[in-house]
């Protein structure tokens, strides 16, 4: 039976991930844990605990207590926000996680851990990004990144700890409002949409990055934890994607279903750096030989499921007539 710990549970990721493991394995064997304060919905929804990913202390303590057997580690910070406060990433994406892998060595749990885009820098190819190939980002939430994907493999192979983990893209939800990344936009943008139907973007028009839809993120994060270890050849840091798009892109999907959309441009230099850093698309044939990869979501599907789900969720006054 599966038991499972979420850290930083209340994040983007983290909370549409602790419904999708509770829907399947049961409300009680999904612990929840972050440092945010967490609203009375979330401690209605099931078990949750306050764990600062800093004090392995409290990591041991409840996987001790609950019976852990698997961790998925999604404490974090972001990149921009990394970018903000380089010393602040370091400990929390470094120290945070070499305190899940040494109690996950303690307690044979397994463990998954994103990695990202963010783990490539401007010397990688843009284009078709290999799985194995040149990683020297320049930002610091790569460098951490990169180093906590080295991190996972050496906690398998020096002490066969179950570590896996993906390369996610920028992702897209409606649910939780993303942390502080370089690909936020591509949230912002949908919520503008219905709001005010206009949208300043940060990123300039032609930037292309990877996206993917929140199911298709949760898929992959559940399906390589299922998947069967023997063909596993990489174990860490899956390239995985499903759309490699502009944020003009993104403003004709919008149009399609919002005729009178407006789009406009105020480059944010720290976060176009950034995103001129990374690739412009990756390949994922690796997941999908190894573990079957296969993302369910396009941009169109995406925008459709997106503004309907915005509109059931934002109040009638948020949102313009359209
Ligand atoms: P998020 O910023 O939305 O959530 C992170 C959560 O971690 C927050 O709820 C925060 O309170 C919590 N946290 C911060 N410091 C903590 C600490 N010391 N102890 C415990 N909790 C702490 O991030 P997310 O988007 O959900 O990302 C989850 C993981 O996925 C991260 O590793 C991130 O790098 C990776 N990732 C995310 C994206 C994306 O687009 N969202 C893309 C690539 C990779
Ligand atoms: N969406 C993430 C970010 O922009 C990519 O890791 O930081």
């Amino acid at each position: 039976m599966q038991r499972i710990l979420i850290t930083g549970a209340l994040g983007q990721i983290g909370s549409d991930l602790t419904d999708e493991l509770r829907a399947r394995y049961g409300t009680n064997n999904v612990i929840a844990t972050d440092i945010a304060d967490p609203s009375q919905d979330v401690l209605d929804a099931g078990p949750y605990q306050f764990v600062d990913c800093l004090y392995a202390e409290q990591i041991g303590e409840v996987v001790k207590k609950q019976r852990i057997d698997t961790i998925y580690h999604l404490a974090a910070i972001l990149s921009a926000k990394a970018e903000g406060n380089p010393q602040l990433a370091w400990n929390v994406n470094m120290n945070g996680l070499v305190n899940v892998l040494e109690v996950a060595r303690e307690y044979q749990c397994s463990v998954f851990t994103p990695s990202s885009i963010g783990a490539f820098g401007p010397g990688t190819p843009r284009t078709r990004t290999p799985q194995d190939t040149v990683q020297r980002p320049t930002t610091m939430y790569g460098v951490t990144k990169v180093a906590g994907e080295l991190l996972c493999d050496y906690y398998f192979f020096k002490y066969g700890v179950d570590t896996r983990g993906v390369r996610y893209p920028g992702i897209i939800s409606y649910k939780t409002l993303p942390g502080g990344g370089t690909t936020d936009y591509a949230v912002a943008i949908y919520y503008e949409a219905i709001k005010h139907g206009r949208y300043t973007c940060y990123l300039a028009e032609d930037t292309r990055l990877d996206m993917m839809y929140m199911p298709d993120a949760i898929k992959a994060a559940i399906d390589l934890m299922e998947a069967d270890p023997s063909r596993l050849k990489h174990r860490n840091a899956f390239n995985v994607t499903a759309m490699s798009i502009t944020p003009e892109d993104i403003a004709a999907s919008i149009r399609e279903i919002i005729p009178g959309f407006i789009m406009e441009y105020d480059v944010d230099p720290v976060r176009q750096d950034i995103a001129d850093s990374w690739p412009d698309s990756l390949d994922d044939s690796a997941a999908r030989e190894e573990w079957d990869w296969s993302p369910v979501f396009t941009l169109d599907a995406m925008t459709r499921d997106m503004l309907e789900k915005l509109r059931l969720k934002l109040q009638p006054s948020e949102t313009v007539n359209q």
